[in-house]
Formats: structure tokens, sequence, C-alpha cells
């Protein structure tokens, strides 16, 4: 199947989804291709979309049955699963459609919804994505794709040098691309609690986060010095009307993923284990917006620093901001209650 021939639709505009998305678009109007149908919970962030000629399509079952390949990009297991449930449930035929699933999900999840599509004689490629947002808006995203080759051969042409510099090609099973995906976050988040405790370390003793920022960027490579870039600049705890370039939630959830694999077969993930408690205690303390970096104000905290820096202290460091953030994710149970007046108290306590 010619991809250029082929209706292409995208659901799911977040941080990474959108910027994907943008360059797709931008792909297929250069090529005079058919526009993108887009769909999202929140459709008014496919307005920059809309301008660059995609369409928009509030339904995802609509979008399923106007489109031949399908790429999604949401949050997590259960956001997928559903979406899939949807357009299994639709009555549309989904016969000989191709679904790309680029989010972060459990093998087990991309096992399911695989087999569950081939019943319907469809077919689902997993083709999660490593880089950030700032990645994304350049199209240099690096993707592992596993799933049947005639699909991914058909879906490869929309992926490199569009959305991405490079495709690993994990084979057949699609679940071999999201195991990557996993184990490559292994790095990912523990890295970034390396480089946190770094430069926590050369705040306290004096030599300054220049320097270490300096060495982090050119001895250990740019993605060590974009991690680095993100506490100095104070992103690890973005404005509250942003949304974080990588959710705290979001790497608690590879993170367990990661943790459930592993214990399943037998591998020990120390270093993982206590970069996952700090971001736990970070979104404890500073509730959902944070990024998944902010393990470092968890760092700073217990070496007697304020948990903002800087470059957000003005905004943040008064309890509003707690008070704020625990009550807007909080007033849903008795438990989440007590963990949001738990924080404002600690944001008492802690204020510097
Ligand atoms: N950010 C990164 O640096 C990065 C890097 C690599 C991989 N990833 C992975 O890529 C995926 C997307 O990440 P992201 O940073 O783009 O996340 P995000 O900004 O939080 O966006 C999540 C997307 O899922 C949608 N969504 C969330 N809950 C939903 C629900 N209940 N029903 C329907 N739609 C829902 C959101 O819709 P709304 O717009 O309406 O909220 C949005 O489109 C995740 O699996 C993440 O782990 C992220």
């Amino acid at each position: 199947m010619a991809a250029s021939a082929t209706q292409i639709g995208w659901y799911g505009l977040g941080s990474m989804g959108l910027a994907m998305a943008t360059n797709l678009q931008r792909h297929l109007a250069a090529k005079k291709a058919v526009n993108l149908i887009y769909s999202n919970r929140t459709m008014s962030r496919g307005d920059p979309l809309k301008a660059l000629g995609a369409v928009p399509e509030s339904s995802f079952e609509k979008l399923v049955g106007r489109c031949g390949i399908i790429f999604t990009m949401v949050s997590d297991d259960t956001v997928l699963k559903n979406l899939i449930s949807s357009a299994l449930n639709s009555g549309e035929s989904l016969s000989s459609k191709i679904f790309v699933d680029c989010s972060t999900v459990h093998p087990d999840t991309i096992c399911a919804t695989a087999s569950q599509l081939k019943e319907k004689d469809a077919v689902f490629l997993s083709a999660p994505v490593f880089g950030g947002n700032p990645i994304a808006v350049a199209g240099k995203l690096v993707f592992a794709i596993g799933g049947p080759k005639e699909a991914s051969e058909a879906v490869k042409p929309l992926i490199q040098d569009v959305m991405g510099r490079k495709i690993i090609d994990c084979g057949e099973e699609a679940t071999k691309s999201s195991l990557l995906k996993i184990a490559g976050n292994i790095v990912t988040v523990s890295l970034m609690e390396a480089v946190g405790e770094a430069q926590v370390f050369a705040e306290k003793t004096g030599l300054g986060t220049g320097p270490m920022e300096e060495l982090i960027g050119d001895a250990f490579g740019p993605v060590a010095g974009g991690y680095s870039k993100r506490l100095t600049t104070g992103v690890y705890a973005p404005p509250l009307d942003s949304r974080p370039g990588f959710g705290v939630s979001l790497s608690i959830k590879d993170a367990k993923h990661a943790a459930a694999i592993a214990k399943d077969h037998g591998v020990e993930l120390p270093g993982l284990q206590v970069a996952e408690d700090n971001m736990v205690a970070a979104r404890e303390y500073g509730g959902e917006c944070l990024d998944s970096s902010s393990m470092y104000g968890i760092l700073r905290q217990r070496a007697g620093l304020a948990f903002w820096n800087e470059k957000n202290f003005k905004s943040r460091d008064t309890s509003e901001y707690r008070i704020q953030n625990h009550i807007d994710f909080s007033l849903l149970d008795a438990r989440a209650f007590m963990r949001a007046l738990r924080g404002v108290l600690l944001s008492i306590l802690h204020h510097k």
C-alpha cells in the first residue's frame, strides 16, 4: 500500500503528538498528498494543525472510518486501550487498516492490541519514540518500530526524515519495540537522576551549576546536557498554565513498566528505583504539572536547598502554588484529599 495515496489520521496532540503531527502535515502538504485528519480529547490543541491544512474530526471512531493509516500518541496504556476498544466497537470495517501507536506502553498492552486488531483483519505497529519535545519539533526523533513487515515498510516513509532521523526496526514482533523503548527509559530516568545529583553537588560545594553544565554537555553529550538545562533553566517545574515537556506521571509510568518487566525476569534495577522514588516524592510535593526531571527538586531539598531554583522560584515558592496544584488534582477521594493537605502543610514547613 502506498502511504502517499492513503488517508492518514492522527489522534493525540500532547507535548509530543502535536509536534509530530505538525511535521507529518507539513510533509503531506509539501508532497501535495491528502491532508492529515486529526483528533484529540481537547480539540482546540489542533488549531495550529488546522492552520496548516489538516482536517479536524472530533470523533475517533469516525477518524478511523475515514483513514487507512491511523497514528496514536497518547499518555498511557489505559487511554490507548479505550481508543482501540472504541474503534473495535464502532461497527466500522477495520479491514486492512494500519494502526501505528507511538506512545510508551507496556508490551502486554501491545500484544493484546495487536491480536484484537488482527481479529478484525487490521494491522498494529508499535512505534514508540526517543527524544523530548524539542527533538520532536525538529523532526529528529529516533523511532523503534515493530510489527508486520509490509505495514512497517508502508509507514516508514511517513517517519524517516519527516518525524524522525532514525528508525530502529525491531522486526515482526510489535512487543520488541515497546521493550526497547522501556529499556531506553531505564537509561533516560537514571541519567536525569545522575545529572540532578551532580548539579546539586555543584551548587552546594560552591563549584557552581555553570561549569558543571558545560562539562556535562561537552563530556557526556547533548542528551545529558539537555537534561542539565532542564534543571538550570527551571523547566523541571514549568509554569502552571503550560504542559511539562515530559510529565512526571508519564515518567513514573515508564519506570513502573520497566520495574514490573524486570521483576518478571529476575532483574534488579536499583538505580531506576531511586529515581522513581524521587519522582514520586516530587509529585507529592509539587503536583502533576511537574516535569520528569523534577526529582531535582527533591535532591535540592535533601541538600537543604529550596525545591524551586532561582529560575522558577518567583512564580512557585509560595504555598498558594502548592495549594492550587494539590487541589486541582486531589478532590477525588479522601486519600487524595489527605495528600493534598499534607502537601499544603509541607509547603508551609519548607517555605524558605
Ligand atoms: N514528552 C516526552 O518527552 C516523551 C518522550 C518520549 C515518549 N513519550 C511518551 O509519549 C506519550 C505522549 O507523551 P506526551 O508528553 O505527548 O504526553 P501529554 O503531553 O501528556 O499528552 C497526552 C495526550 O494523551 C491525551 N489524553 C490523556 N488522557 C486522555 C484521556 N483520558 N482520553 C483521551 N485522551 C487522553 C491528551 O489529550 P489532551 O490534549 O486533551 O490532554 C494528549 O493528546 C506518552 O506515552 C509518553 O510516555 C513522551
